[in-house]
């Protein structure tokens, strides 16, 4: 009696902390709860932080090639920035301006792995000052919160920022929430510091979401643990509860402790120039170019920030 007892209670307890062997939705959509997951997720690897939606943006499903116009990655629920400024503003007004052309559909060049990947291209002999074209894009879904990983390789050719980021949904007005937390990557200094004394690594900055001049930050170089030219790496901005937290892989790295954001905002990847001494460098004389294998979000929303509805704790996907 006591032993079928202890086994269906065990059982019971099992289900219950989630032993649900999760299969991830690879959907369009945003906000659509995983059905073998109805009461979202627990991250084990990020201090249990929960989340009610997961989301995994592959690019098999496009057509190998440049994408034909401005709404080419909808079906995956991504906006592009198309004529419209991205990045920072170099010497002479010099800054990058979006162009959904400079976003390819790409078979991975290794012939074992069949998979799409999506590259964004800086295009190479472009000059300052002026306009340089370039690539960004960012979900058309707002998040609070959640833990954002991209499968990327990077151009190690100078001359541009590659980054990945989350930036707030709002206006851009100046007393309005000014988030913003990012990965970014330039050539320049990968492994060596820059003549203008910055240290070689992954740059990691958090932005004061209240700060109207947009000049108050918190930032950390750090070194790469493997070149991120070489292969593909994750990386993750966990967007935890009142910290943020970056990761290369599985390392965590050194991450600037103060203005985590808090506002509703968009995940960004971009690749652009400026031609900024100081930063990005550039133009580049090559053709620059990012390359993305998948974007997976665990995420909650300004609409949906806690346990769904008729769900406890205890029933989420342990993943
Ligand atoms: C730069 O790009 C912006 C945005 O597309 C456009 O409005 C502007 O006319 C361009 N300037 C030049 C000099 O091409
Ligand atoms: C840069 O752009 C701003 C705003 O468009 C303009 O006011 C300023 O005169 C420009 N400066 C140069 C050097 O072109
Ligand atoms: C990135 O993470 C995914 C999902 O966990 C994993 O399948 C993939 O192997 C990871 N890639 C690298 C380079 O570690
Ligand atoms: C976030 O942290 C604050 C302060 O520790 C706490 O009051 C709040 O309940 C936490 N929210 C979530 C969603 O965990
Ligand atoms: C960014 O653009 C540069 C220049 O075209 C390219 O070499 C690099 O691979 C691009 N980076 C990404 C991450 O797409």
């Amino acid at each position: 009696m006591l032993g079928s007892y202890l086994v269906t209670w065990l059982l019971l307890q099992c289900l219950a902390l989630g032993a649900v062997i999760p299969s991830p939705l690879s959907g369009t959509q945003y906000g659509v709860v995983d059905k073998s997951c109805p009461c979202g997720y627990v991250l084990t690897e990020y201090g249990n932080a929960y989340y009610p939606y997961y989301k995994l943006v592959t690019f098999d499903s496009l057509p190998v090639g440049p994408l034909k116009s401005a709404n080419g990655l909808e079906s995956l629920g991504f906006d592009i920035s198309d004529e419209i400024y991205i990045g920072g503003t170099g010497p002479g007004n010099t800054t990058s301006v979006g162009h959904y052309y400079n976003i390819h559909i790409a078979k991975q060049s290794k012939a074992k792995d069949a998979s799409h990947i999506m590259q964004l291209i800086v295009p190479g002999g472009q000059r300052a000052p002026g306009n340089l074209s370039g690539a960004e894009i960012h979900s058309s879904q707002a998040f609070t919160g959640g833990v954002f990983t991209a499968e990327m390789q990077m151009s190690g050719i100078v001359g541009t920022d590659q980054s990945m980021f989350t930036y707030h949904a709002a206006d851009n007005s100046d007393d309005g929430p000014q988030d913003e937390q990012d990965i970014e990557i330039l050539a320049a200094y990968l492994f060596k510091a820059g003549k203008n004394g910055t240290p070689p690594g992954v740059e990691l900055t958090n932005w004061d979401p209240t700060d109207p001049e947009n000049e108050k930050h918190s930032d950390t170089i750090v070194p790469f643990p493997q070149d991120p030219t070489k292969s593909f790496h994750n990386y993750t901005i966990a967007w935890l509860n009142q910290t943020t937290q970056y990761y290369f892989d599985k390392t965590l790295l050194k991450s600037p402790k103060g203005y985590y954001s808090y506002h509703p905002s968009y995940l960004y990847l971009n690749n652009w120039s400026d031609a900024d001494p100081e930063f990005t460098l550039g133009p580049p004389k090559k053709t620059v170019i990012q390359q993305v294998k998948s974007i997976s979000m665990y995420y909650h929303t300004a609409a949906q920030p806690g346990i769904l509805a008729g769900c406890s704790m205890n029933q989420a996907c342990l993943v």
